[in-house]
């Protein structure tokens, strides 16, 4: 097993995507699989950590060692995180969040007849990262950047808008990268200004040179 670099850690990982109703039976979604936020929590949960795993809807086991809570909506993943953000000392936000949903999600399946809607109204979610950056005490806090372009520009904006500690930038459009395959092209841009581009890797890979990244910047909980 690897080195037990976590123990004393709390970390609070979100992972996969939610899910915002339209109907009963219809969703607004996106197309995260979940795995590089899995994959964070499996990595935590072998160096040491205590792990609670915030998950939306996804095909993955849970870790062997994380404690799971199961959400859908948007609303349900910030109600989840703000209800362990005091008993962590790390957050790391990996989920891809919906930045908005449907404004009056219909009580009924929306039929197929002369008066089905022909266009859906949106409005804002909940920005959790944010909310969860306000709140913090001490917590040590990560977030993601999923970019088509301007990768290390919009990180570094992500770090700063949002009040973080280190952001995790992916390109989504690079071949083998981002939404749903096993590997990940990411960068890391900390609060200090440091930028690390990594190679191609596969997502157990990231996750551990994240790790590595949050043990170098966060003072160690362990107790010794
Ligand atoms: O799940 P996989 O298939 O393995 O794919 C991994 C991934 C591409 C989903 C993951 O690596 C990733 O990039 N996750 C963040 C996706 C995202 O929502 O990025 P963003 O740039 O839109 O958001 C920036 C940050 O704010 C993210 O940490 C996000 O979790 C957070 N956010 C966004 C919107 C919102 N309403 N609340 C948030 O907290």
């Amino acid at each position: 097993s690897p080195r037990q670099d976590f123990m004393g850690e709390r970390v609070l990982v979100s992972a996969g995507p939610t899910q915002e109703p339209i109907d009963p039976v219809r969703y607004l979604s996106n197309r995260s699989s979940g795995k590089m936020g899995y994959a964070v929590a499996e990595a935590a949960a072998a160096r040491g950590a205590e792990v609670v795993l915030v998950t939306g809807p996804t095909a993955l086991a849970i870790p062997p060692g994380v404690q799971a809570v199961a959400v859908k909506t948007t609303e349900e993943m910030h109600k989840a995180l703000t209800g362990h953000l005091a008993w962590s000392t790390i957050v790391i936000m990996a989920a891809a969040v919906a930045d908005f949903r449907p404004a009056r999600p219909a009580g009924q399946k929306i039929k197929k007849d002369a008066k089905f809607p022909t266009a859906l109204e949106l409005e804002p979610t909940v920005d959790i990262l944010t909310d969860l950056a306000d709140r913090r005490t001490t917590q040590f806090l990560v977030g993601f950047a999923a970019e088509t372009q301007d990768l290390v520009s919009h990180a570094q904006a992500k770090l700063k808008k949002k009040g973080l500690d280190l952001v995790v930038g992916n390109n989504v459009l690079t071949e083998g990268s981002g939404f749903g395959s096993d590997t990940n092209q990411i960068i890391l841009v900390d609060r200090t200004g440091r930028l690390t581009e990594l190679p191609l890797m596969s997502k157990r890979m990231a996750a551990h040179a994240l790790l590595d990244r949050v043990r170098e910047l966060k003072p160690d909980n362990r107790v010794r």
